[in-house]
Parts: structure tokens; C-alpha cells; sequence
């Protein structure tokens, strides 16, 4: 039984076991094959009657390092690593979902999630019905006894939306006893809630974001139990989209993880300071953090987060000021993604939204003035001046 280390030692040794090679760092089994022992022990490892790497698609050395440790971190029997946050997202959903099936999802997603669930699969003949999962008579609602999968962010993109994960995977459990609570744990990462401990069933990541943290890797997961993840592995990764994770990218985001639970404090931090001052702001008509008595989900990111992370959204009074801003940072960096060490802002209604419709982007609480700011490590104090210069220069 492994040893059960607090999250900060977790990050840096996952269960502790060396690399039979002696090396600190996990080597990269930079391969694309294996080598057999013996044409018997081939058709063994492919019947599944022996454990050892056949193929890189189905599993790597360096990878497999990875995949236990982000296992370890949410709380999961089991972890399948992919070369992208869609990858994992796709092909979990794609693993369970068939021809005919319903999916309930939360109306604030990622864009390109949305467009998935709202778009692509209906074209095979998935029935999604989308509404806000805050709204208990909305969901109640929308909930049948045949539904398969319930899908929602835990701090949702870019409204910050806070959903009590034990309430609905309770009530869905209870309505529709096959159905999967699918989260998706990007914005909050395991260090700030393990959604699989309040009764979700996988949890996906973008690791391209705070689990990588330095913008040098697009990748994602999907975390379940041994019985999911290998569905994930043989149907969703193996043969659906073979969006398997290189080696690479692996090592890289082993060497991102060891300081997560350092970056994520100092980003929290720093987020408190800058929201306080975005608070303030004569400029700025709103702001939407989860941290904020005044946020709608106040009460429950409170029961749920440990921490209320480093996303913040902010409205400026029109979409020309909004514009503005962004033309005027110049410590701030405009570029989409989050989650790294430089603080990044964008605008969700032309950027990572584009794809969703006026109405949509209304339904889903925001609008074409809302920029989204992703707190990095810099100084706050540096944060701050370089907003109020870009507040101001908007102003003139
Ligand atoms: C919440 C969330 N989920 C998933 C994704 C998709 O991840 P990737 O870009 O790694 O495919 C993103 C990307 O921005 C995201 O913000």
C-alpha cells in the first residue's frame, strides 16, 4: 500500500520509487517500440497476460511515471495521459458515450469543449442538453434516467463559476445510476480540490495550464478508476484518437509538477492582492473571482476550494476600454492559455469563446467587455502598476 504523503512532498516525489537506474530525474524512454524476449512473451503482453510496454501509444516508461503521480495527486486508481487538454476531454467522453446517449453539461465551458458537446456530437447522434448547473431546478430538469454523462469545469471558464460537485453528483447518481460526473479540474488543480473525493467519477485535465505551468507543453488527463481509465486507454486513446502523450512532454511536465504546490500559493496570493485592487478600480464595472462574497458561488467555492486560484475575470465599463487594456499592458502578456508563470490576459468573447454565439456568451454570465486574467508569478506589486497604466491609458 502506498505510503500517503501531504500534497507538497506528493508534487515532488509522487510514491517515492526510484528509477531502477538510479537516475533523480525520470529518464525519457525516448522510443517509439519495445523490444520482446521472445515471440511468446509478444503475444502474452498483447493478450494482457503479462504487464510490460509493447508500444508507445499504449505506454511509455516516462509517461507511465506521470500518469502515477497525477493519479496519486487527485485521488484516482488510474491516470491516461494525452498530448493535449481536448485529447483527454474527447477521448474520455468518446470512450463512454455512444450512438443514441445523453450528456448533461454545465453551459460554461471552454470553448472548444462546448463547441464538442453542443457541435460535434450530436453529429453522431449524442443528445446533449446544456444549462446551469447551479440553477437545482435546471438541472433536476434536464436530468433522465438514461442519462450518461454530467460534465462541468470546477471553476468554470471565463465566468468562474463555482458548482457544488457533491450535490450533483449525488442527484445524478441517484436519478441516473450509470451516468459518469465527469469535471473537468483545469482552473483548480488537484492542490485545490480532488474532485473524485466528493463523488465526481473522472476528472480531465488541460495539463498545458498550472500542472505544467511554464507554457512549454500541450497536454491533458483523464483520472478515474482502474475499469474507466482502461476503456480511456484502449478505446479513447488506442483507437479513437491516438493522442498519446510523448516522452518529452512527459519528462517536462514531471519537471513542471515538483514546484505546483510553490506556484500555486504564491499565484493565489497574488491574485487576493490583485483582485483587491481591481476591486477599487473606478474602471472597472465588475469582477468575477470565486473568492468574493459578492461572487454568486462565494458559498460554495468556499466549502469546496481550499484556495480560490489564480483566474480572475473583469468587466471595464465598455468593450472599447476593454480593447484598450489589452493594447496597453506591457508587463502583462496577451496571449491565451493560463496557468503559467507569466501573467497572461486575453479576451474571451473574440478569443477562446469565438466559437460561441452572442447569446451563449450571455447565457453563460459574461460579456464581449469581460478580459480574462490568468496571475502569474511576478511581483504583485508589478501586476498591479502595469494594470493601473493600462486602465488609465485606456481612459485618455
Ligand atoms: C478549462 C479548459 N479545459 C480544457 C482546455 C483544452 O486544453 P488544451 O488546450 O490543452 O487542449 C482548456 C484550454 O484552454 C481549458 O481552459
Amino acid at each position: 500500500m502506498a505510503h500517503c504523503y501531504k500534497e507538497a512532498t506528493t508534487v515532488v516525489h509522487g510514491n517515492h520509487e526510484k528509477n531502477p537506474s538510479g537516475a533523480l530525474a525520470t529518464p525519457i524512454f525516448q522510443t517509439s517500440t519495445f523490444v520482446f524476449d521472445s515471440a511468446e512473451q509478444g503475444g502474452r503482453r498483447f493478450a494482457g497476460q503479462e504487464g510490460g510496454y509493447i508500444y508507445s501509444r499504449l505506454g511509455n516508461p516516462t509517461t507511465s511515471v506521470l500518469e502515477k503521480k497525477i493519479a496519486l495527486l487527485e485521488g484516482g486508481e488510474d491516470c491516461v495521459a494525452f498530448s493535449s487538454g481536448m485529447g483527454a476531454i474527447s477521448a474520455t467522453l468518446l470512450s463512454i458515450l455512444s450512438c443514441g446517449d445523453h450528456i448533461v453539461a454545465d453551459n460554461t465551458l471552454y470553448g472548444c469543449t462546448f463547441s464538442l458537446i453542443t457541435e460535434t456530437m450530436p453529429r453522431f447522434g449524442i443528445e446533449s442538453t446544456v444549462i446551469d448547473l447551479t440553477d437545482e431546478a435546471a438541472f433536476k430538469g434536464a436530468m433522465r434516467p438514461d442519462t450518461k454523462v454530467v460534465y462541468f469545469e470546477t471553476i468554470a471558464n471565463p465566468s468562474m463559476k463555482v458548482i457544488d460537485i457533491e450535490a450533483v453528483a449525488a442527484y445524478a447518481h441517484k436519478v441516473a445510476p450509470g451516468c459518469l460526473v465527469i469535471v473537468d479540474n483545469t482552473f483548480a488543480t488537484p492542490l485545490l480540490v480532488q474532485p473524485l473525493s466528493l463523488g465526481a467519477d473522472v476528472v480531465v485535465h488541460s495539463a498545458t495550464k498550472y500542472l505544467n505551468g511554464h507554457g512549454d507543453v500541450i497536454a491533458g488527463f483523464s483520472v478515474s478508476s482502474q475499469e474507466i481509465a482502461g476503456k480511456v486507454r484502449m478505446v479513447g486513446l488506442k483507437d479513437i484518437t491516438g493522442a498519446v502523450l510523448g516522452p518529452q512532454e512527459a519528462y517536462l511536465i514531471l519537471r513542471g509538477l515538483k514546484t505546483l504546490k510553490v506556484r500555486m500559493d504564491t499565484i493565489c496570493a497574488n491574485t487576493l492582492k490583485v483582485v483587491e485592487f481591481l476591486k477599487q478600480a473606478p474602471q472597472v464595472d465588475k469582477v468575477f473571482f470565486p473568492g468574493l462574497p459578492e461572487h454568486p458561488n462565494y458559498e460554495t467555492a468556499k466549502k469546496e476550494l481550499k484556495q480560490f486560484g489564480g483566474m480572475i475575470g473583469f468587466e471595464m465599463r465598455s468593450f472599447e476600454e476593454s480593447k484598450k487594456v489589452l493594447n496597453n499592458v506591457k508587463l502583462c502578456v496577451l496571449a491565451v492559455s493560463l496557468g503559467d508563470c507569466e501573467t497572461l490576459i486575453q479576451h474571451p468573447a473574440s478569443m477562446t469563446h469565438s466559437m460561441c454565439t452572442k447569446e451563449e456568451i450571455e447565457a453563460a454570465g459574461f460579456s464581449d467587455r469581460l478580459i480574462r486574467f490568468s496571475v502569474g508569478l511576478e511581483d504583485a506589486d508589478d501586476i498591479i502598476a502595469d494594470l493601473k497604466q493600462a486602465f488609465e491609458a485606456a481612459e485618455a
